[in-house]
């Protein structure tokens, strides 16, 4: 295994963003996992893949163990059995070439399979966890491989059990169930419009064609515009806050939450920050996105500490504004 000392991450991560890491070493395949030192603590570790929601403030007293891209996919029946480093974009493009329903929705989500788990990604009503069956992870330290249940992976929204508690773990294949006669949800506003002024039949892959119109027409090419899509999650609010805010704004966007808590509703973090000004708002190299309020974005040569400033900036203001506390979605380290 080739370790690098004093690597610099700028082309690792989507914000583009000068990062020095004390060790690097690219992962290729399960046996370059196998590879990696025993003695590394949790704590020196940061595991990374397409650095696509990280936003690095400093350099990084750690061992970076960079999944590379390269798609290794096999299916058994409804089951579809990825390799950590396959392009989440090609597996939807793989299913729904296939036939297999499941993760159309969330077409173009940028990453890889083995960061999808993490944040149980999520777009247009589904979430990874709706079809996952287990995911498997390497321990770096006992060299041993170990499989969640979707269970034991503890989901909820943008949260999971590799969240909550910090193990030296790498997930290394994600397993998911995918049918040929699965349901297809075009619930959200914006896709059911498609359907409707396109006329087009709702298949698998049209909807997968669909979701990446919609997200190509507001969500910034990181290759264009250095960013980490959405920054902030969006928040979910109680009734008291709903009814204060709307005494104000009769136009607070509500959407019901998804079943780790039915009976509140989330608001949208863009929403919030457009009524606060943010939304094409720029500070040197440091903006917000003039098409998508909650997508932080690089013009060019911005520091982690410049975009974190500017983040923190719009934390401030929602919160003076609105009482309401944004939390980051994006990986501040
Ligand atoms: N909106 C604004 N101003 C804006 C943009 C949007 O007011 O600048 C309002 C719109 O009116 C819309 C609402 O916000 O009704 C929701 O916007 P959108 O449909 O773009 O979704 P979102 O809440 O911003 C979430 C996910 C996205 C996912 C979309 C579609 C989070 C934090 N983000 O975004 O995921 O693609 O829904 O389902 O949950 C990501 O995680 O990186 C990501 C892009």
């Amino acid at each position: 295994m080739n370790i690098l000392e004093q690597h610099n991450l700028i082309d690792d991560n989507t914000l583009a963003v000068d990062c020095v890491c004390n060790q690097y070493a690219a992962i290729n395949s399960l046996s370059d996992l196998e590879a990696l030192p025993k003695n590394i603590k949790i704590t020196e570790m940061l595991v990374l893949g397409s650095g696509s929601n990280f936003l690095f403030t400093q350099d990084l007293p750690r061992f970076v163990a960079h999944i590379k891209p390269r798609k290794y996919i096999t299916q058994v029946d409804n089951l579809v059995v990825a390799w950590a480093g396959t392009v989440w974009h090609d597996l939807v493009m793989w299913s729904v070439n296939r036939g297999l329903g499941g993760i159309e929705n969330l077409a173009l989500i940028p990453g890889l399979v083995g960061a999808a788990p993490f944040q149980n990604i999520g777009a247009y009503g589904v979430e990874i966890k709706d079809v996952l069956v287990w995911v498997e992870v390497y321990n770096w330290q006992t060299g041993l491989y170990h499989r969640l249940s979707s269970k034991e992976c503890m989901f909820s929204y943008r949260h999971s059990v590799f969240k909550y508690h910090e193990q030296p773990w790498i997930i290394s294949r994600v397993a998911l169930d995918l049918r040929n006669n699965s349901d297809i949800n075009i619930s959200y506003q914006p896709l059911s419009d498609y359907f409707e002024e396109t006329g087009k039949e709702v298949t698998y892959a049209n909807v997968a064609a669909a979701v990446t119109q919609i997200r190509q027409s507001k969500l910034p090419d990181p290759e264009q515009l250095p960013n980490a899509g959405s920054f902030f999650k969006n928040p979910v609010l109680n009734d008291q806050q709903i009814r204060r805010i709307q005494r104000r704004h009769k136009d607070l966007p509500l959407f019901p939450t998804t079943s780790d808590q039915p009976e509140a509703y989330k608001t949208s973090a863009a929403w919030l920050l457009e009524q606060c000004g943010f939304k094409g708002f720029r500070e040197g190299d440091a903006g917000f996105y003039d098409k998508h309020a909650l997508v932080l974005v690089n013009h060019g040569r911005a520091s982690g500490k410049e975009l974190l400033k500017l983040a923190n900036q719009a934390k401030r203001m929602v919160k003076n504004k609105f009482g309401v506390v944004l939390e980051e979605e994006v990986r501040v380290m």
